[in-house]
């Protein structure tokens, strides 16, 4: 007699999962294999690219693996991963071909329950993963008023690794650059997740900057209230909402720099009752909570393995 919820092998449950990285010789593609090298259930089975040494870019060489994670440029993801879908594949893509009224939004602190369950899930932009979380507390009480007005400063690996004169060293060494000041493809998916948390639309304003530095990036809110809230409410506020998640550090002043290598989002919010405002800082590794760490991170609820697998590193100091 067999029972629909026991497995019928119960060493089926810890067998060595097989997972296919493509783009695997780009920065966030090179961050899946190294935190895929120390995790204790899966393994990066199949590496594509287009470059020498790595197999080629298609459906037919993941066929073996249990989780695909697609790490290709903006656009280049959308007929793999729909191929892979109907192929019955399990799919991550770390781009943002399908984040948008797409696939899964792949943000566990928020949609944990939609991702178990999910075959093919839109892993967050980087810069989006430090704005949402850093304001979700806010938006999910209510308590935005207006659009809520966001800075972001990265590191240069997020703009991956092809070469060009805005990432060129004499361009941005000992400087800071903004790009993008209107229109910033993160822009939408900020806009979707806050709006579903606030349950009506929330308009955003994002002004990204780069940093002279490779990893790293910080996001800056400012929302204004629709009704005051002293910094005590608002600290129990943030705790409460933040006290189970593995990789939300709350408190302090979130420093990329110390961050490097580690999935934690490390976020605080400050009352200023003089303009009815909460200024919110959220930090994060940009390849690792921004990219690959996150996507392991959702892999494993998909695939039913201990959420923080692989993922438990500190970051790097100094
Ligand atoms: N970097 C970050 O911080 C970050 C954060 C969050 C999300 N993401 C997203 O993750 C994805 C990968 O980013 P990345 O920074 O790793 O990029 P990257 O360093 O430029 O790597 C791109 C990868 O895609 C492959 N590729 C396949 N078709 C390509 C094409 N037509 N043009 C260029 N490359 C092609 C490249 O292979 P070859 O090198 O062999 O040509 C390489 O392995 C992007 O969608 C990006 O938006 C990146």
């Amino acid at each position: 007699m067999q029972y629909a919820n026991l497995p019928t092998d119960p060493a089926a449950d810890e067998r060595p999962l097989a997972a296919g990285v493509v783009g695997a010789s780009g920065y966030a593609g090179q961050e899946l294999v190294r935190i895929l090298a120390g995790h204790p259930r899966m393994r990066a089975a199949v590496l594509q690219a287009r470059s020498d040494g790595f197999e080629p870019i298609g459906a037919e060489g993941l066929a073996g693996c249990d989780v695909v994670f697609l790490a290709l440029p903006h656009g280049e993801s959308r007929a793999l991963g729909e191929e892979l879908l109907e192929r019955g594949a399990q799919v991550v893509d770390l781009g943002s071909d399908f984040r948008v009224d797409g696939w899964t939004y792949g943000l566990p602190e928020l949609h944990r329950d939609a991702v178990r369950v999910a075959r093919a899930v839109a892993n967050p932009g980087c810069y989006a993963t430090a704005a949402i979380l850093g304001v979700a507390p806010l938006a999910a009480a209510g308590l935005v008023d207006g659009p809520v007005h966001l800075d972001g400063k990265s590191g240069v690996t997020g703009a991956g690794r092809t070469p060009s004169e805005k990432t060129h060293l004499p361009e941005i060494h000992g400087g800071i650059t903004p790009y993008a000041v209107t229109g910033h493809r993160h822009l939408g998916e900020i806009e979707q997740e806050l709006g579903r948390l606030a349950g009506s639309a929330r308009p955003a304003t994002f002004v990204p900057h780069l940093l002279p530095t490779s990893r790293g990036l910080l996001v800056t809110a400012h929302v204004r209230l629709v009704q005051p809230l002293d910094q005590a409410d608002l600290d129990d506020l943030y705790a409460a909402r933040y006290a189970d998640e593995p990789f939300v550090r709350f408190g302090g002043l979130p420093a990329p720099q110390r961050l490097a290598g580690s999935n934690a989002c490390w976020i605080n919010a400050w009352a200023d009752e003089r303009t009815g405002t909460v200024l919110v800082e959220a930090a994060l590794d940009n390849l690792v909570k921004g990219a690959a760490g996150q996507a392991i991170q959702n892999a494993n609820i998909m695939l039913g393995v201990e959420e923080t697998a692989g993922l438990t590193a500190q970051g790097l100091w100094p």
